[in-house]
């Protein structure tokens, strides 16, 4: 299996989701992608933006077997990094559709931390719908409360292991 880790949070390559990550990543080999470091723009419905980094992280997520997503929760949501990431998801089936074909079978999941005890309700929405929607296997993400009062690394390393072993 190729892993794909798409990962987007304000702690770029630092913060809690990326410690979080690192174990995912290391365990499984995963390419890795944070997409604060690459050239995206919001939606655009005249799709000027057509020629700046999308295209290149579209055609590495069809050569994955699985993609999984990274973001913390911000304000009950994902970050605002990865939902403009996946805003542009969009371009996959207006004008890229043989590329949007391609993720069919694949598999999506996620990995959210956040302070509180538990992920909101319906978090976990856009993950699942989106894999319905590209015709993609869903498996439910996993969540790391980060809160520094219950936050122990090396229950939470075991968690990961326990995830990434668990595809
Ligand atoms: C702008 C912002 C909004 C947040 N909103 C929430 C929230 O709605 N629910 C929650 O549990 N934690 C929330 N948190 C806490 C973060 O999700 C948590 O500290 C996370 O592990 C940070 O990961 P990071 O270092 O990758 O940003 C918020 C933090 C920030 C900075």
């Amino acid at each position: 299996m190729k892993y794909l880790i798409i990962y987007g949070s304000s702690g770029s390559g630092t913060g809690k989701t990326m410690d979080v990550v690192n174990t995912l990543k290391e365990h499984l080999g995963a390419d890795f992608i944070d997409v604060s470091n690459y050239k995206l723009s919001f939606f655009d419905y005249t799709h000027s933006n057509k020629d700046d980094d999308f295209h290149g992280i579209a055609q590495q997520m069809v050569c994955a077997d699985c993609i999984i997503f990274a973001t913390p929760v911000y304000w009950y949501a994902m970050s605002a990094q990865l939902k403009v990431f996946f805003d542009r998801l969009s371009d996959l089936i207006t004008i890229r559709k043989p590329l949007g074909r391609q993720l069919e079978g694949k598999m999506l999941t996620f990995v959210a931390t956040g302070h509180d005890e538990l992920l909101p309700e319906g978090f976990h929405v856009p993950f699942k719908r989106t894999a319905e929607y590209f015709n993609m296997g869903y498996t439910e993400g996993v969540y790391v409360c980060t809160n520094s009062k219950v936050f122990d690394p090396i229950r939470v390393h075991e968690k990961m292991i326990q995830f990434a072993e668990s595809f």
